[in-house]
């Protein structure tokens, strides 16, 4: 368990880290998340007690690093993978690490065989690739066989072969009991590691929660829709209770509705689809959004920004990708391009003549007409399709968890 509290650092007038209150729990991984200069070094620098808080504390099963009786058999850490004496073998630097540590030699034997390195293990550190110099680290943290591990960009450099072996790593050592910490700029790959986030940005603690309730907080689908007929099934969809949001393309984005849901409603009405695409904001678009004010370091131009992704310049702030407009928890039609004020709402006599069991429900498929298709598309006789349907693309794709 590690445990933050007010945890500040000041360099001269900068704040690296402000006031941060976090908890890292066992059994577990917490990713630890912010974009470049968020303050996650600092943080995990004070941490290991290399760096003095300038206020606040930070302990390790509730007591500070440095008072710890055998640091390396608490907490393994791998900060900096180059920090290594270039001439000695992996062997011999693992080696000094247990002896003046009081660890038996068999550690590293069985640390090695852990990390893959047995092949090279006599080998000079100094001439070791990227992704050997990270594994050597990771050797060098689980040497003590702690119950605490946190590892700072891990992934950073490596190839998919890497990556994958650090992720599933990660996971068998928490499923062992063990805290696990990891710091990375990249939503991406936490989402597939991280059971807990901690969120930085600007040296502040912006989220401390589960990953599943940072996705359900965060993440916004809609479902976007095209029909020539969507002046008539815009207010079917209202009707239900969907929020309908015209766009300036011609365009509906759907709100609270399944496709399989819109599909029934137009092939019961007889309307025409000519598009039903379920877009989801990735678990990297709300990192974006959640950090966007907290970016330190912008791209300029063309490039885009380390971690945020965006194409912002580097006076334009938040460099991140539109808002799918409107979703809930994002603000009320936040960069929407409406078409229509307001949407459809429902309305006049419609509204009074509706069954409210279809509101979630959907329409009754006994009304259905005759011969008719839930979700046909354009496809039919007597309409050339002019537009290839689309049911299944999925713009913003997060596969990581299901959403
Ligand atoms: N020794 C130092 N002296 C002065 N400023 C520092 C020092 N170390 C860090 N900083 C500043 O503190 C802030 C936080 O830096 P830190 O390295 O902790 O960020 P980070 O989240 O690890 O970023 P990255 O993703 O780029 O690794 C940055 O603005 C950085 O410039
Ligand atoms: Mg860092």
């Amino acid at each position: 368990m590690i445990q933050a509290t007010a945890l500040t650092k000041r360099y001269g007038t900068k704040v690296a880290v402000d006031h941060a209150d976090f908890t890292v729990a066992p059994g577990k991984v917490t990713g630890f998340l912010g974009p470049n200069g968020a303050g996650k070094s600092t943080a995990m620098r004070m941490i290991l007690g290399l760096d003095r808080p300038t206020s606040g504390s930070v302990t390790i099963n509730g007591i500070p690093y440095g008072k710890l009786a055998a640091p390396l058999r608490e907490v393994g850490a791998l900060l900096d993978a180059k920090a290594v004496h270039s001439g000695r073998s992996a062997y011999n630097h693992l080696l000094v690490l247990a002896k003046a540590n009081g660890l038996p030699r068999s550690r590293v034997d069985t640390v090695i065989d852990l990390v893959g390195l047995r092949p090279v293990a006599k080998k000079r550190a100094g001439g070791f690739s990227l992704g050997m110099g990270q594994r050597l680290g990771i050797a060098a943290a689980l040497l003590g066989d702690p119950g605490i591990v946190m590892f700072d960009e891990p992934v950073n450099g490596l190839d998919p072969e890497g990556i994958l072996w650090i992720r599933n790593l990660m996971k068998a050592l928490a499923a062992e009991g063990r805290t696990v910490f990891v710091s990375s700029h990249l939503m991406s790959e936490m989402a597939l590691t991280a059971d807990h986030l901690v969120v930085i940005g600007l040296g502040r603690i912006l989220a401390d929660e589960p990953m599943a309730d940072f996705i359900a907080k965060n993440s916004v689908s809609y479902v976007r829709v095209r029909s020539p007929q969507l002046a008539e099934l815009g207010p079917k969809m209202a009707l239900r209770g969907w929020r309908v949001e015209v766009q300036g393309d011609g365009s509906a984005h759907v709100y609270d509705a399944k496709p399989s849901q819109i599909g029934d409603v137009a092939g019961s009405e007889g309307l025409w689809l000519h598009e039903l695409t379920l877009v989801q904001s990735s678990l990297e678009e709300a990192f974006m959004r959640l950090t966007a004010n907290s970016v330190e370091y912008h791209a300029g131009g063309t490039g885009g920004t380390r971690g945020t992704g965006g194409t912002g310049g580097a006076q334009d702030g938040p460099a991140s990708p539109p808002l799918p407009q409107g979703g809930p928890g994002w603000g009320e039609g936040a960069g929407t391009q409406r078409g229509n004020a307001s949407g459809w709402t429902p309305s006049g006599p419609e509204q009074a003549a509706q069954d409210p069991g279809q509101m979630l429900n959907g329409p009754d498929s006994s009304a259905q007409a005759p011969g008719q298709t839930p979700g046909r598309t354009d496809q039919g006789p007597t309409q050339p399709p002019d537009q290839a349907p689309n049911q299944t693309a999925t713009r913003y794709q997060n596969s990581e968890r299901g959403q």
